[in-house]
C-alpha cells in the first residue's frame, strides 16, 4: 500500500451522488457559528458545498478548496444557479497554495482521504500558515472504531478474507436531475500498520432505465485516534488543541463515532 497509490474517489458519477443527495447534516449549524465569527474563512475538501453553499447564502465570506475538479464543478454550478461565485481552488490539503490567509478553516469530513500520512502531517502544516495569528481550525475525524464493517479488519485472520466480493445489486436512488444511481463499496485491503484501508466504489448511473455510466474508484482512508491527531496538530504548530463530541460542544465520549478537534493558532 504504498503513499504514491493514494487516491480518492469522488469523480464522476460519485461526485454527481454527493451534489444529488448530500445537502443536510448537523455540521453545517455547528461550524457556521465559528465561520460567522471569524471571517475570512476556507472550507477544505469542501465537496459539492453541502457547507459552503449554505455559508454563501448566509452572505458569509468563505472560498473553498478540494482536490477533485469535478466535485467543485458541480459547487460552481449549483452556487451560479443563486447567482453566487465562490473563489473555488482545486488542491490537494497538502499542496495548498492560496492568495489569502484566513480566520477560520473548516475541514468537515476531509482529513485522511486519498492522501498518505505523511501528506496529511504536510496538509495539517499548511492548515496552520493558512490561518491568521489568532485563526482557528476546525477539523472533524471519525474514529477509528466507529465504523465496525472495516473495525473488523484489524486483526490478520480477518484480513485474509481480504479483499470483500463485489456487492450484488441493490437499491437504486432517484435524483432530482432526473437519472437513478447506485453505489457499492467494498473493503479492498486493510493495512493496521498505517492505519490504512483501500476501499473501492462502483458506482452506476441510468436514464431511462438505461444504464449510462459505470465506472470504479478507489478511495485511501487513513484512520486517525484522538491523541494521535492532537499531537499531530500540536506538531503542526497548534499551541491549543481542545477535542469536542459530534458537533455539540460536549466533552468526547467512548460512543462518538465522530469527534471535533478545535485548534487555535497563536495571536
Ligand atoms: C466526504 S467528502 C466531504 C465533502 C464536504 N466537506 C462535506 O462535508 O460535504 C470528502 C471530500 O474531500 C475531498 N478530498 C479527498 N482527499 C482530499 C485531499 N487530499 N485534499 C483535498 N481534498 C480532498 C474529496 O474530493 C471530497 O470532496
Amino acid at each position: 500500500m504504498a503513499a504514491g497509490s493514494a487516491s480518492t474517489w469522488h469523480y464522476g458519477v460519485v461526485a454527481r451522488w454527493w451534489a444529488e443527495f448530500n445537502d443536510s447534516g448537523p455540521e453545517i449549524e455547528y461550524f457556521q457559528r465559528y465561520v460567522e465569527a471569524g471571517q475570512p474563512a476556507l472550507d477544505v475538501a469542501c465537496g459539492t458545498g453541502r457547507l459552503l453553499l449554505p455559508y454563501l447564502r448566509a452572505g458569509l465570506d468563505v472560498d473553498g478548496c478540494d482536490i477533485s475538479e469535478d466535485m467543485l464543478a458541480l459547487c460552481r454550478d449549483a452556487a451560479a444557479r443563486e447567482g453566487l461565485a465562490p473563489k473555488l481552488y482545486a488542491q490537494a490539503m497538502h499542496e495548498l497554495d492560496l492568495p489569502r490567509r484566513y480566520r477560520t478553516i473548516v475541514v468537515c469530513g476531509g482529513l485522511g482521504l486519498g492522501s498518505s500520512r505523511d501528506q496529511d502531517l504536510v496538509a495539517l502544516r499548511r492548515l496552520y500558515e493558512y490561518l491568521e495569528p489568532g485563526g482557528v481550525l476546525l477539523l472533524d475525524n471519525e474514529v477509528p472504531y466507529a465504523n465496525a464493517a472495516l473495525w473488523q479488519y484489524w486483526p490478520k485472520e480477518k484480513r485474509a478474507e481480504l479483499p470483500r466480493p463485489r456487492r450484488p445489486p441493490g437499491e437504486r436512488r432517484s435524483g432530482k436531475d432526473g437519472a437513478e444511481y447506485e453505489l457499492r463499496s467494498r473493503v479492498v485491503d486493510f493495512d493496521p500498520l498505517a492505519q490504512q484501508a483501500i476501499l473501492e466504489m462502483q458506482a452506476f448511473m441510468w436514464r431511462d432505465d438505461e444504464l449510462v455510466a459505470e465506472e470504479e474508484h478507489l478511495l485511501t482512508m487513513t484512520l486517525y485516534f484522538k491523541d494521535e491527531l492532537v499531537l499531530m496538530l500540536e506538531r503542526a504548530g497548534f499551541a491549543d488543541v481542545s477535542v469536542r463530541g459530534p458537533y455539540n460542544d460536549a466533552e468526547p465520549t467512548p460512543d462518538d463515532d465522530f469527534l471535533v478537534f478545535i485548534a487555535r493558532r497563536e495571536a
